[in-house]
């Protein structure tokens, strides 16, 4: 059985080299420079008592429980806020310690409940240890004196209670929230005895600034904050490593279960990504894993009006391969194909890509990230040689100045947020460039030096003028533009930068930032040490977003800020296992590994493996996918995990495709909104009942471990090599960690990669082969990847999406903390008590001269088609941009975007479209058609 409670050494590790020697208890130790006596005990295996320290916070000093002596010394210094020096002979156990150590213990004791047994607590709590530990016998002071034995207790937050009856305000939660998630949402209010702690100015934990991250529960060492689902199923038995199935930060967690039942998610120590800090997502919000929505059977039916009709397995796949080769019989090879997820493993994306190559015979496969990362991969892979970002997460602790480009780190990043914020706190300047007022540009102890507000769609423009100030200002750094870059590329952008129209004063007119703005944001990324850029879909869902990726790179290049700690070029990966689906290959033109198809050696060492002749010829991109459907040329598609009617843009468009499909089947957890258009239902797995790996935003390759077994009987990778049997194409792994095997074989950047290896040293940055058989934590350290790095030139070409009198405005959108993407897991939750509706932001000029109020719905009207949804007023957002989020499928946001996308990949422009808004009484005609098609379809699923 694996331990539960993970080891705390007390207070955090030292970064000094050097070391001390010491004596502690009469036993030689030596430890690093700077160490706590508690945690240079703790490291030698000696536990001195403690209670508010903790090794994820810095010493406070306040409980008096942690004294020792130290020869030579008069008193009994706190053991955590005094450091180890050479020579110390320290003693943690005499009787005037234990007496001490009683004294206090008996304090405390006096104003606590005395229901340790029924308490959730009981078996993981510190107080009840540590009263153990220093052999607390009796309390003398009694219980009868002034008391917060019936404190009440706040359950408003929906994961967890506040039982103030047993706070022994050590405060190890405020400074939790402090300094690992940085919200500043608690306070201790009053002084001395009245001293409690508090969120907000006396509010509960739900109306507060909380942003339920749980770091103060984990801090607590009583069982005043407590998960509510311990508290409902008591506390777990064993426990599993594994990650996060949301965002790309792709923290690690510990499945903590009581027998087959989840009962509580902590982050994981020892994860490299997150260093035991969460979000509410990952640590709360897993609960749609065993949802009543939940299909777990297979369900089939020929015609999307009819009913659904549970089936077994086998009938399901026989079905299913009999369909698509009978498609392939009348339209050709290539009217099939598959598109996989981001949100499954990379094993189980690598036989969805192999399904199509191997055994449907084509390249008819992408991902979905097509629709989101597509020119990450393309700008970085042009300039610099690789497909990914360059640096871990612990690398922002080294920047001096962050530039972030088009993300919202607190809402779709939180966890990394939280180290960015830290280091802001440290010092580091920050510049923001987003149309909107994000959260980063001013939180508490935070504000950004330069928030560049541009309108939608003017990024290239604005990173154009970035570089021409720093050129012309003579900030490039020459001498490593000439040693690691290519010079003619050089010398070309530089003349194309310096001309006019990019100056920050022609740029103004364009974009509507301030010269002085681009000026002063140059500046001060131009004379950084270390600059580090980051970025989101608000750079790469652009008709120019490979254009502005190449952008990027081109500035980083030429101050210098690339190969080493604290700089780079960025991208912060939306979904779980973005990276890693790109790596696995599924793409119609490249094979894993980013490998052309075309390239007859690399097919060759496919086809040898594979034991298969494969297609030469590229394959459809998504897009192109609904486009064929429609004219009726592609006519089959399995599709795992992606809700496509959702989540792409121009919905109507998409909804034509999908209605013309003759065999669609959709391998999901849920009946999305996809499976509407449907024949074939295949149930999908959790990310607690798989097994494999997911690759986060640094590169990362992370182990996934089930915690259960599949729920619907199945591992999803089965299903797909069991559809590639059916469909004649012997596919014969016995396991996951088989698969990964294959993906190192035949992928020299995953060389040495394998599940033995990974549960060894717990996670890797890829390239991992014999050159950097532990990983590369920092690419392109003396050379880039691609020899010399190069310069491209970013000519700014508007997008077609204008304005004009019909539609003056401006859309974009994003994505909020609590919910994800397309909501289907999150809606499944309580988080749905922070954000339960799309909701659209006005700048309070727009909806004034528009007669909107707070709260009215409001129609938002493009040239693609109209919705309804709620306004809110907020000055967040600037007059001319309006702005909203797409995790509700009846808000349609998509069914307004339009067809455009970058000229080199393809990913959907959804950060700009024009648009009217007024104020309405009824919703939209889509949105009613869209409740008929739920109304019908849940008919059709209840029918037996
Ligand atoms: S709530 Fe817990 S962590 Fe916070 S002061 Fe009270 S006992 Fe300490
Ligand atoms: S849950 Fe997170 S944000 Fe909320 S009070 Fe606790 S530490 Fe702060
Ligand atoms: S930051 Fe991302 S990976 Fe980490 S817990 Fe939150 S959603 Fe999961
Ligand atoms: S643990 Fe050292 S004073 Fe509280």
């Amino acid at each position: 059985m694996n331990k539960v409670r993970q080891a705390d050494l007390g207070t955090p590790a030292s970064n000094d080299a050097n070391t001390v020697d010491v004596e502690i208890d009469g036993l030689p130790a030596t430890v690093q420079a700077g160490t706590s006596i508690l945690r240079a005990a703790r490291e030698s295996g000696v536990d001195i008592p403690k209670l508010c320290a903790t090794d994820s916070l810095k010493p406070f000093g306040s409980c008096r429980m942690c004294l020792v002596e130290i020869e030579g010394r008069k008193g009994y210094p706190a053991s955590c806020t005094t450091p180890v020096e050479a020579g110390m002979k320290i003693r943690t156990q005499t009787a005037a310690l234990g007496k001490l150590r009683r004294n206090v213990m008996e304090l405390y004791i006096s104003d606590h409940p005395l229901d340790c047994l029924t308490c959730s607590a009981n078996g993981d709590c510190e107080l009840q240890d540590i009263a153990g530990v220093v052999g607390l016998r009796e309390v003398r002071y009694g219980f009868d004196g002034e008391n917060h034995l019936e404190a009440d207790i706040d359950s408003s937050n929906p994961y967890f209670q506040f039982d103030a009856s047993k706070c022994i305000v050590c405060s190890r939660c405020v400074r939790a929230c402090d300094e690992v998630q940085g919200t500043l949402a608690l306070t201790i209010e009053g002084r001395g005895f009245n001293s409690k702690v508090s969120a907000g100015i006396s509010e509960d934990f739900l109306s507060s600034e909380c942003v339920s991250c749980g770091a103060c529960v984990q801090a607590c060492p009583t069982a005043t904050l407590m998960d509510k689902s311990i508290v409902e199923h008591g506390q777990p038995d064993h426990s599993v490593k594994t990650t996060c199935a949301y965002c790309g930060v792709g923290c690690s967690f510990v499945a903590e279960m009581k027998g087959d039942q989840v009962v509580r998610m902590t982050p994981d120590n020892d994860g490299q990504a997150n260093h035991g800090h969460s979000c509410v997502k990952g640590r709360f919000a897993w609960g749609y894993s065993t949802h009543r929505d939940r299909v777990l059977n297979p369900m089939l039916r020929d015609s999307t009006d009819e009913a659904w009709r549970e089936v077994s397995w086998d009938e399901a796949i026989s079905y299913t391969a009999r369909r698509f080769k009978e498609i392939q019989k009348e339209h050709g090879r290539k009217a099939i194909g598959g598109i996989t997820s981001s949100r499954c493993t990379n094993e189980e994306v690598f036989v969805v890509q192999k399904l199509v190559r191997a055994a449907m015979g084509n390249n008819n496969v992408d991902t979905c990230a097509r629709v989101c990362h597509s020119p990450t991969g393309f700008g970085l892979n042009k300039t610099l040689g690789t497909s990914a970002g360059t640096q871990p997460f612990d690398s922002v602790m080294d920047a001096d100045v962050m530039m972030v480009i088009g993300a919202n780190p607190t809402e779709g990043h939180p966890v990394f947020a939280s180290q960015m914020k830290r280091r802001l706190r440290q010092g580091a300047k920050l510049i923001v460039v987003d149309p909107r007022r994000i959260g980063l540009v001013k939180s508490p102890h935070i504000r950004a030096e330069h928030h560049l507000p541009l309108l939608p769609g003017t990024n290239v423009p604005v990173i154009n003028a970035l570089a021409h100030v720093i050129l012309s200002e003579g900030l490039a750094d020459e001498e490593y533009v000439s040693s690691r870059c290519d010079t003619d590329s050089f010398e070309s952008w530089k003349q194309m930068i310096l001309k006019p129209e990019n100056s920050p004063e022609a740029v103004e007119k364009v974009s509507g930032v301030p010269a002085e703005e681009i000026r002063g944001a140059a500046r001060l990324y131009g004379t950084a040490k270390r600059g580090a850029i980051y970025y989101g879909l608000g750079v790469t869902e652009h008709s120019q977003g490979s254009t502005m990726v190449m952008g990027m790179a081109n500035l980083a290049m030429a101050t210098g800020n690339l190969g080493f700690s604290g700089c780079g070029v960025n991208p912060l990966r939306g979904q779980n296992n973005v990276q890693g689906s790109c790596d696995m290959g599924s793409f119609p033109h490249e094979l894993p590994g980013y490998r052309p198809v075309q390239n007859d050696e690399v097919r060759g060492t496919f086809e040898r493996h594979w034991g298969v002749t494969l297609d030469a010829e590229p394959g459809l991109r998504i897009p192109n996918m609904f486009d064929e459907a429609c004219a009726g040329n592609y006519k089959g598609m399995y599709i795992q995990g992606e809700d496509v009617a959702q989540s792409d843009p121009d919905t109507k468009h998409v909804e034509a495709a999908l209605s013309n499909m003759d065999c669609l089947v959709v391998q999901d957890l849920f009946l999305n909104e996809t499976a509407k258009f449907a024949h074939v239902f295949l149930p999908g797995t959790s990310f607690l009942e798989k097994d494999g790996t997911f690759i986060n935003a640094e590169r990362r390759i992370n182990r996934v471990r089930p915690v259960m077994k599949p729920r619907q009987g199945k591992s999803e990778w089965r299903i797909t090599q069991d559809l590639a049997q059916a469909m004649g194409y012997p596919m014969n792994y016995n396991n996951a960690a088989e698969i990964m095997d294959e993906i190192a074989e035949l992928t020299p950047t995953f060389r040495n990669v394998s599940f033995k290896f990974l549960d060894e040293v717990g996670s890797v940055q890829w390239p991992c082969n014999d050159a950097a058989p532990m990983g590369t934590p920092i690419m392109h350290v003396d050379n880039f990847v691609r020899g010399k790095g190069l310069f491209v030139e970013t000519d700014y070409v508007p997008t077609e999406e204008r304005t004009n009198r019909k539609f003056p405005l401006l859309l974009t959108t994003g994505r909020i903390l609590s919910q994800y993407n397309v909501g289907a897991q999150t809606r499944r939750t309580p988080n749905m008590v922070w954000y339960n509706e799309d909701l659209l932001e006005v700048h309070p000029h727009d909806a004034e001269t528009r007669g909107i109020k707070d709260g009215q719905l409001v129609s938002l009207r493009s040239r693609k088609g109209d919705i309804t949804l709620k306004a809110t007023i907020t000055t967040r957002v600037q007059p001319g941009v309006v702005y909203t989020t797409f995790h509700n499928p009846e808000t349609g946001a998509n069914v307004v975007t339009t067809e455009h996308s970058d000229w080199a990949t393809s990913c959907p422009e959804y950060k700009v479209t024009a648009v009217q808004i007024a104020p309405a009484t009824h919703r939209s005609q889509w949105q009613h058609e869209f409740d008929a098609r739920a109304e019908e379809q849940s008919k059709l699923a209840e029918t037996p």
